[in-house]
């Protein structure tokens, strides 16, 4: 049976997507932090009765020590992973820290990101057609602060979503040129309908709930994804909104995308093991 992990795959985007490897027969492995809504992805599979076998894990992906543990765990699971979803978010208005000492978005949106694709790696290359899927900017949100990686100067609200956006599109640039043999696929997917995981000031709160109403539907985002996910190719794509956008634009400059994973390793060799 072949395995997908997807990461916040217990709402919007990432459970549809969750749903939808179910139904082609895929060992679907989903994390988040909610026990309740861990239960009802399993329960409504079991329910659908689907052709491939629903798992849930809980964890704060927003850990370094919870990341290393999931991989570990994946790995134990998976000798061989098809599909590696990375697509847990969360959005603060106002700028936090974790225990680790990172900013919210930077250790959710990018390092959990960067932890599990290289924690996972050797598991992906084994697997005839590898994939991963990271919800980045596809070159469309802007300029890396290189200066301000903790985004501590002129936090920008809903942007540090937009910066992690950034950070992963030179994080699958890099990973892209160490594993040409895994298709990497960075994916903006426009406005959708999801939960907006988050906690918003009173302005941001009322976006969001617009947001809510005028996105598209989440089958929509996924219906746009899909082919991206199963053709044949490898090495590096960006898509927005369905359609592929070249990867020849700064967002995508090889050169960042090794300054980054330096700068990345060094953070992390500053953490205890
Ligand atoms: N929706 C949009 O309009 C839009 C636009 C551009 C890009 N995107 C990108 O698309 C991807 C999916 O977004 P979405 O809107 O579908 O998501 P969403 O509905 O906001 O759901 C977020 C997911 O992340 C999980 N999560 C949150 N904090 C976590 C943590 N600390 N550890 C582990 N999991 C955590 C949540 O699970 P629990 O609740 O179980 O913790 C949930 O499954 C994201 O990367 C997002 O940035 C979305």
């Amino acid at each position: 049976m072949p395995a997908a992990v997807i990461t916040g795959g217990t709402d919007g985007i990432g459970r549809a997507l969750a749903d939808t490897y179910l139904d082609r027969g895929y060992d679907v492995l989903v994390i988040g932090t909610n026990e309740a809504k861990g239960e009802a992805f399993l329960s409504a599979a079991a329910g659908r009765g689907t052709a491939g076998r629903p798992r849930f894990l809980t964890a704060d992906l927003g850990l370094v020590a919870e990341n290393r543990r999931i991989a570990a765990r994946i790995a134990e699971l998976h000798p061989v992973l098809d599909l590696l979803v990375l697509g847990a978010r969360y959005h603060r208005s106002t700028r936090a820290e974790t225990a680790d000492g990172f900013e919210g978005n930077f250790a959710l949106h990018y390092l959990s990101r960067y932890l599990l694709g290289h924690g996972t790696a050797e598991l992906l290359r084994r697997a005839d057609h590898p994939t991963v899927l990271n919800f980045g900017g596809s070159g469309q949100t802007g300029p890396v602060r290189w200066h301000d990686l903790q985004l501590r100067q002129d936090y920008p609200g809903t942007g540090a979503l937009g910066h992690g956006g950034s950070l992963c599109d030179l994080l699958g640039t890099h990973f892209a040129e160490l594993h040409p043999d895994v298709h990497y696929v960075l994916n903006h997917p426009g406005v959708v309908a999801t939960s907006f995981a988050g906690e918003y000031d009173p302005a941001t709160a009322a976006h969001v709930d617009r947001l809510r109403v005028l996105g598209k539907p989440v089958s929509a985002a996924v219906a746009q994804i899909l082919p991206h996910l199963d053709s044949p190719a490898t090495g590096l794509t960006a898509v927005l909104e369905g359609r592929e956008v070249p990867t020849s634009g700064p967002a995508f400059d090889p050169a960042d995308g090794r300054r980054l994973h330096g700068i990345t390793e060094e953070l992390l060799a500053g953490l205890p093991r």
